[in-house]
Formats: structure tokens, C-alpha cells, sequence
């Protein structure tokens, strides 16, 4: 069975853009692959978290992990640090990873740009870090957005190249991976970009039905089109690329016609939106507390999931000290 594992920091709370570019897809996979499921909160360290508020980041995730869908039963459920062997891999796959191409990646540039009075050397490595994730479990598939696309291939780089480098076939090389054709972007309400945490424009799993309504209809849209079939500004397009992904098909095309043919009334779109962002995650909103409450039944889901990660991760890490030519004078084993 093909193995696949992903993760989320835990920098916050889920947003859609986590929930349709991540986790549904996570929760979709869990029948037919052997599935691993983390809560990064050693990348979440790259931005300097309280360590009063550490703990309940990584809760958080993993209680809105549950309320989603992830079942325990099904996939192994677990937090990176609870998992060294993921360390060790890191310090190994450093030495082949070179500064120009981190430096080069886009990501580590947005950081800079983003927090220039803390270039921390695990900014720099992250996508390090994010390849020991996957490799240490051999991992086939990985089901991200869009915008990870750049430290999958990295990924990829450093499977390839350890395997080169130490003329061995320990890992396969992963692959990013959607249902449907292509990774998903979804856009924020604030007219461009995507949603983040960090952007401050997300529709979050926990919102109530009162401020999904207010913050969709807040959405930036425009004067409405004046010709048929025009081309729609990226706010409104925007607008659009939601509606698709939390919408039926005759709602979208009833609201495109209208929009080609210049009686949209964006006001009944908005409504129409948050409707439908409402149904799919009031019910998920419902179970969040519960579970981050239920602290005995967390420990038990973090327990079997770390006992499977670390004894998949140790495995891999194995074959990896073999590789390197590691032979400890302390066992008989070789
Ligand atoms: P954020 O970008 O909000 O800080 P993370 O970086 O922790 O969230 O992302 C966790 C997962 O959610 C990743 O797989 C990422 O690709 C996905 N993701 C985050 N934002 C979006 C988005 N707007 N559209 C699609 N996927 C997203
Ligand atoms: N870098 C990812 C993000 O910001 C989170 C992440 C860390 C991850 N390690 C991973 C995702 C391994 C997939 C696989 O979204």
C-alpha cells in the first residue's frame, strides 16, 4: 500500500484553504493508503511562539484534526517532536542540502522580506525539516496546496540525490497530491492572494454562522460587469473559486450566467456563499471543543499514532545510518 503523510503547523487555527488544499484530502485518503498525519510544531518555532501559548497551538490543530474527520483507527495521528528520529534524518539530509538553492527558495525569500529581524538558520532549512518529514516514513504521496509545491520538489531533490550520493535505494521519491487535476489555491476575501493565517483574511473551522456571514459579506467585489461575458477582476473571481469549491454545479453556473450576462446581484452570491462555507463547517465547528476538552481520549489518539510513526521512522532511519556508513560500537547489529 502507497504511503502518504502530510502535516499542518501549528501556527493557529484551520481556514479553508487549510481545510480544501489539505485536510480534505487527508481525510479522503485514510481507506486507501497507509496514512500519516502530523502537527508541525517544530516549523511553527521558525516565528518565535510563546512557550505559554506552545502547547494549546499544537491542541488546537489536533482537536480540529478530529472535528474534521482524521480517524485514529485509520491513520497514525502524531506531533513531529514527539518523533527524533525525524532530528536525526534533519542533521543528515543538512549535509546535503547546499545554501544557494535554500536560499533560492520562495518561501525563505517571503520570510525575509516578512521578518527581516529574525533570519533564523531554521527559516533558511525548513524545507529540510519538511523532507525529513516525509522521507523518515518513505512516503509516496503528500497531500498539499498549492503553495508547498516548492518544498515537495526539494523534497524530491534530496531523495534523489541521498540515494546518488550513497549509491542506495532507501527513498522513493514523493509526489505533491490533489484529487482532481491540480493543487488548489484558495483565495482569501480580501480581493487577492491566497488564504493564511498570516494574511488575516481566513474563514476559519471554528467561526460561527454569524461571522462567516459578516466576513464573506465583507468580500471586496467591484461595480458589477457592464458587458456580457467579460472577463472577472481577481476579487471577483475570487469570489467565484470559492463558490466552486464549497458550492453545488448549478449554483456556480447560475451565478455565472448571471455574472455573463450583467444581472448579478453580488449581494445574493455573498449570501449564497456563506450558506454554503456554513454547511460545510458549522458541523465540524460543533465537535472542536469537545475534543480539544477531552484530554484523556487526545493522549490515547497521540499514543498510538506516535508509537506507529516512530516505529516506521526508525525503520527508515536504519537503512539510512547503513547508508551512511554509520556502525556504532555499542550494538552487535550491522
Ligand atoms: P498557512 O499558510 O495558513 O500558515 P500552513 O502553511 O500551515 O497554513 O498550511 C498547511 C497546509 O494547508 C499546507 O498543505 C498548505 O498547502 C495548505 N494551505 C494553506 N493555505 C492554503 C490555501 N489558501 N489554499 C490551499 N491550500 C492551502
Ligand atoms: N510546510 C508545510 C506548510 O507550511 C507544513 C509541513 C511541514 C508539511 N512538514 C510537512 C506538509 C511535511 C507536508 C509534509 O504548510
Amino acid at each position: 500500500m502507497e504511503i502518504v503523510l502530510s502535516g499542518i503547523r501549528s501556527t493557529g487555527h484551520l481556514h479553508l484553504g487549510n481545510y480544501y488544499g489539505a485536510l480534505r484530502n487527508y481525510i479522503k485518503m485514510q481507506d486507501n493508503f497507509n496514512c500519516f498525519f502530523f502537527i508541525a510544531d517544530l516549523h511553527s518555532l521558525t516565528t518565535h511562539p510563546h512557550p505559554d501559548d506552545f502547547h494549546a497551538g499544537v491542541r488546537t490543530i489536533l482537536a480540529e484534526y478530529l472535528a474534521s474527520g482524521l480517524d485514529p483507527q485509520k491513520s497514525a495521528i502524531f506531533v513531529q517532536s514527539d518523533v527524533p528520529e525525524i532530528l536525526e534524518l534533519y542533521i543528515l539530509l543538512n549535509m546535503i542540502s547546499y545554501k544557494g538553492e535554500l536560499e533560492r527558495t520562495t518561501s525563505f525569500k517571503d520570510k525575509i522580506r516578512q521578518q527581516p529581524d529574525n533570519v533564523n538558520a531554521g527559516l533558511l532549512t525548513y524545507p529540510v525539516l519538511m523532507a525529513s518529514d516525509i522521507l523518515i516514513h518513505r512516503a509516496n504521496l503528500v497531500p498539499v496546496g498549492k503553495d508547498q509545491e516548492q518544498h515537495l520538489e526539494m523534497a524530491r531533490v534530496l531523495a534523489r540525490r541521498f540515494n546518488t550520493f550513497y549509491n542506495s535505494e532507501v527513498f522513493p521519491e514523493p509526489k505533491a497530491f490533489n484529487f482532481g487535476d491540480d493543487l488548489v489555491k484558495v483565495p482569501g476575501l480580501d480581493g487577492s492572494g491566497k488564504m493564511g493565517k498570516s494574511e488575516g483574511n481566513g474563514v476559519y473551522l471554528c467561526d460561527d454562522e454569524k461571522s462567516i456571514r459578516k466576513k464573506v459579506m465583507k468580500a471586496v467585489t467591484d461595480a458589477g460587469p457592464t458587458e456580457h461575458n467579460s472577463e472577472m477582476p481577481e476579487p471577483v473571481a475570487n469570489l467565484f473559486t470559492l463558490l466552486k469549491i464549497v458550492s453545488d454545479q448549478s449554483t456556480v453556473e447560475e451565478f455565472t450566467n448571471s455574472y455573463n450576462n450583467c444581472t448579478i446581484r453580488y449581494g445574493d452570491l455573498k449570501k449564497q456563499l456563506a450558506e454554503d462555507i456554513c454547511k460545510q463547517t458549522l458541523p465540524i465547528k460543533a465537535r472542536i471543543e469537545e475534543i480539544y476538552k477531552d484530554e484523556e481520549y487526545l493522549r490515547k489518539v497521540v499514543k498510538r499514532g506516535t508509537d506507529l510513526a516512530r516505529e516506521s521512522a526508525q525503520a527508515t532511519l536504519k537503512e539510512v545510518r547503513k547508508a551512511v556508513g554509520f556502525r556504532s560500537f555499542l550494538s552487535s547489529d550491522d
